[in-house]
């Protein structure tokens, strides 16, 4: 039976070991995406990343993810004047000199979605990172330590993915700038992209960005063709991070002919706006009842941490798409940042 063949991508990393398996319909579409679009290009600058070229002015920098969980995405939008930078992956070979050949060498702004190994590893690459103000205490335990987990403690060996070991970044402190909801920037002659501060995955700080030029919407990991992890549901439901995430696609359905085209921070991406009604469709039932109205129940391991409990999952379908996954906790847990998380692999 086979289950994620290799994908013949052009990232000089390659794959020793997954996590748990990633959905077949994802694993499709990258696989078409990685052996077949005619813009993928390796820069010799950072042979780790592949780019693809979605519009005229955005680019999907394609990482393989370093621990065994779904490889990754960060966005480049190349504005007028400056160019946005949405996540910084784990940081894997000289980015800055990546963003810096694509763009023509502009001033780079970086935002992140949220603080996880994935997405924000890579900020002390750049002096200065953007992020909603909540986010601000996550990314500041970010330190020298939080990549050994990589490593096999007895072998010395990578675990999950073959890179050099020199290609990581050596970390030192970089700006951590909090902004509040509804925040822009201006790429110049008034090109706008705006911080949306969505709660969800990732906690109180995690936040989308609107790009309102071209009309896309940058989800971070609460939009996924593989699973939505969007929130978890806790008692009084007003308070969960489900809910709160309800109140911020509602928000976005209210916004709907502002936004043309979701790009997820994994897997499938372009997807048709549309699906943030189905999205809303799925939350409002599950919210309804959350102990009843799902349509399957798993038990899955955290892939970063394969040791840990198992964790009882409850997973409805969103019409047309994936799949929206939550726990049912006693209490919402504050998020315990991941930099910390990961000193205790
Ligand atoms: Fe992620």
């Amino acid at each position: 039976m086979k289950c994620m063949e290799p994908i013949q991508g052009l990232s000089k990393a390659r794959r020793k070991l997954w996590g748990n398996p990633q959905n077949v319909i994802s694993w499709a579409f990258m696989k078409q995406l990685r052996e077949h679009n005619e813009t993928r290009k390796v820069y010799a600058c950072n042979p780790y990343i592949e780019v693809y070229q979605f519009r005229d002015n955005l680019y999907g920098l394609f990482n393989q993810n370093c621990d065994g969980a779904g490889d990754v995405w960060q966005w480049l939008i190349v504005g007028p004047e400056k160019c946005l930078l949405v996540d910084t992956a784990f940081g894997l070979g000289d980015m800055k000199a990546l963003v810096d050949e694509i763009s023509g060498g502009k001033e780079i702004i970086v935002v992140n979605t949220h603080d996880h190994f994935d997405h924000a590893f890579g900020n002390c690459r750049f002096g200065r990172a953007y992020c909603h103000e909540s986010l601000v205490p996550l990314l500041e335990a970010q330190n020298e330590h939080m990549w050994d987990y990589l490593w096999d403690k007895k072998t010395g060996e990578t675990i999950w993915l073959d890179f050099d070991k020199k290609d990581l970044p050596k970390f030192k402190p970089y700006e951590i700038i909090g902004v509040p909801d509804g925040y822009t920037w201006d790429l110049g002659k008034g090109y706008l992209v705006e911080l949306i501060n969505s709660n969800g995955h990732g906690g109180p700080g995690a936040s989308m960005y609107l790009d309102h030029s071209n009309k896309i919407l940058f989800p971070g990991d609460n939009i996924c063709s593989d699973i939505s992890g969007c929130g978890n549901v806790s008692y009084p439901i007003e308070e969960c991070s489900l809910y709160k995430y309800r109140e911020c696609v509602r928000r976005l359905v209210s916004r709907i002919d502002e936004i043309d085209a979701i790009f997820p921070m994994h897997f499938i991406c372009d997807l048709e706006s549309r699906m943030l009604e189905d999205v809303l469709e799925c939350l409002n039932a599950i919210l309804e009842d959350p102990e009843h109205n799902y349509d399957f129940v798993t038990e899955t391991i955290n892939p970063n941490d394969v040791n840990g409990p198992k964790r009882i999952r409850f997973s409805r379908y969103i019409k047309g798409f994936s799949i929206i996954s939550y726990s049912i906790t006693e209490k919402e847990e504050p998020p315990v940042p991941s930099a910390i998380r990961a000193l205790s692999k």
